[in-house]
């Protein structure tokens, strides 16, 4: 081989390796999703305790404070309007703590999740509509 042609190749290597370089570092980026700035997933305009509130406590909290269930939750009834629009910031507060904390509703369960809590704070805020 002679010297012209063994430049040619480390040539020829050196422009390879470094498209090979440029092709892996853009592909790191290829598959990051843009952030979503979508906020809009957890509707709480117009908030009413029978189509919003209802439903979620029904869900989360009636194995223990439906009018048949009550005797498990204390006592504590929360399937009619008068009754969660009076517990209202109690529910609020309650359904917000960490679940290790000993007030933590659903009790033994686990969180019903960012959206129903601001569903419940948006419902209380917009003065606990039926
Ligand atoms: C496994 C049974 C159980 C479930 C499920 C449950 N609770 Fe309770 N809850 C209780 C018991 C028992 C008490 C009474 C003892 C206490 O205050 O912690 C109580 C008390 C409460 C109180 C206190 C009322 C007051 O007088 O201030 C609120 C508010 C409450 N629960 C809300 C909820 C909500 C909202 C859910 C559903 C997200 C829920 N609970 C699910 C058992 C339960």
């Amino acid at each position: 081989m002679d010297n012209l042609l063994r430049v040619r190749l480390v040539i020829a290597l050196v422009a390879s390796l470094m498209i090979g370089v440029a092709a892996c570092s853009s592909d790191k980026y290829q598959n990051i999703k843009p952030v979503s700035t979508d906020t809009s997933s957890c509707k709480t305009a117009n908030m009413s305790f029978v189509t919003d509130i209802r439903p979620i406590l029904e869900a989360e909290c009636d194995g223990c404070h439906s009018t048949a269930n009550s005797g498990a939750g204390g006592g504590i009834v929360l399937d009619n309007y008068n009754a969660v629009k009076s517990l209202g910031t109690s529910i609020q507060n309650r359904v917000s703590l960490p679940n290790s904390d000993a007030s933590f509703m659903p009790k033994g369960g686990s969180s019903i999740g960012t959206c129903k809590i601001d569903k419940i704070r948006a419902w209380i805020n917009q003065g606990s509509n039926p």
